[in-house]
């Protein structure tokens, strides 16, 4: 039997250690996948030089998906170049797959401060700040100018827009926020506030709303419950999702998928933490994460009954536990399958 092409990048740090439960998990529910290890992060870099060859990256155009599960140096590593991995295999694949969309959905963990709500974010994931717009302008004197420009297209404003819009149609809440600053960023702002205003029309049903995301940062801390799917752009979304992170019951627990919905290549699923290298290789790492990124990967790949199977056995898992009473690891990952 074929299964689905799926490469694996375990990267560095816990990544290897959190994939190989997600992995795990997903053979327990009987989809078989047809996996590839990819060697990519810091031992390779350190080892060759390479962080992401052109060569690579054109195979794992050819997959169906790629489980990714943590880069990066650890703390103090003065050998790799700081963002060399980040900016050189994570933003270079989101950029070129075209994952204009970063899905990351959030439920509130008993004891958590969003406890019992449920959210999710919709992060414009190819363009803003992380375009890699600017430069420097005399560098290393007195007068040195540094600049990094926020690049928006109504194109990939509106396809993220729309996403995010059909998103919450079919929720039942069926409540939108944009989140932006368009008290200041008058241009960038002004683009997504008309986008969202124009696209509105086509989508009745659901409630629009606006928030400056200052104040957004309040509300997830004070009344999470008000948001159901939240739409913003790439910097905004990145310092919201950490801090939705947190107030759901910590990193450990948020999952994410980038996605190239017009499914030209592959989409690429990931935790949101990094690769935490002071815990590496203790088996004590989450692999709650990881294998809820796994769960959207399966919803993706059409495989939608064994995903609902993998959600709620994480949620039972995380209502029985009551956190922190199993915490290896490989126990993690066996519970999770065994509840399926
Ligand atoms: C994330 C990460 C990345 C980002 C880093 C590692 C480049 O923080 O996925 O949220 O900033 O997008
Ligand atoms: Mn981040």
């Amino acid at each position: 039997m074929s299964g689905h092409r799926v490469a694996v990048i375990g990267g560095d740090g816990i990544g290897p250690e959190v994939c190989r439960e997600a992995l795990k998990v997903v053979a327990a529910t009987g989809v078989v996948l047809d996996t590839t290890d990819f060697d990519l992060g810091a031992d390779r870099f350190v080892r060759t030089g390479d962080v992401l060859p052109d060569d690579t990256l054109e195979e794992l155009r050819g997959f169906e998906a790629i489980l990714l599960g943590a880069v990066g140096p650890a703390i103090g590593d003065t050998t790799i170049p700081p963002g060399t991995l980040e900016r050189g295999l994570l933003l270079r694949l989101r950029f070129a797959l075209d994952l204009y969309v970063n899905l990351r959905p959030f439920t509130g963990v008993p004891g958590s401060i969003a406890e019992g709500c449920e959210f999710v974010v919709v992060r414009e994931n190819t363009e803003g700040t992380y375009a890699g717009e600017g430069g420097f302008l005399r560098k290393g004197t007195p007068h040195e100018v540094a600049t990094q420009g926020s690049v928006n297209t109504r194109m990939g404003v509106e396809r993220c827009v729309r996403f995010a819009f059909a998103l919450a149609a079919h929720r039942p809440e069926r409540r939108l926020t944009l989140v932006h600053k368009t008290n200041v960023l008058t241009f960038a702002g002004d683009l997504w506030q008309r986008t969202v205003n124009e696209v509105a029309p086509e989508f009745g049903d659901v409630a629009l709303e606006y928030n400056h995301v200052d104040a957004a940062c309040i509300y997830l801390v004070e009344q999470p419950r008000r948001y159901d799917v939240i739409v913003t752009d790439n910097l905004f979304g990145d310092i919201l999702t950490d801090l939705a992170g947190a107030v759901s019951g910590g990193i450990g627990f948020a999952a994410s998928a980038n996605l190239n919905p017009a499914r030209t290549g592959p989409s690429l699923f990931e935790p949101v933490h990094g690769a935490a290298h002071d815990i590496a290789g203790k088996g004590v790492a989450n692999p709650l994460a990881a294998i809820h990124s796994a769960a959207l990967m399966l919803d993706f790949l059409g495989e939608d009954d064994a995903a609902a199977r993998i959600h709620k056995s994480i949620s039972s898992f995380i209502d029985a536990e009551q956190l922190g009473t199993t915490s290896a690891t490989s126990a993690i990952g066996d519970a999770i399958a065994e509840r399926l």
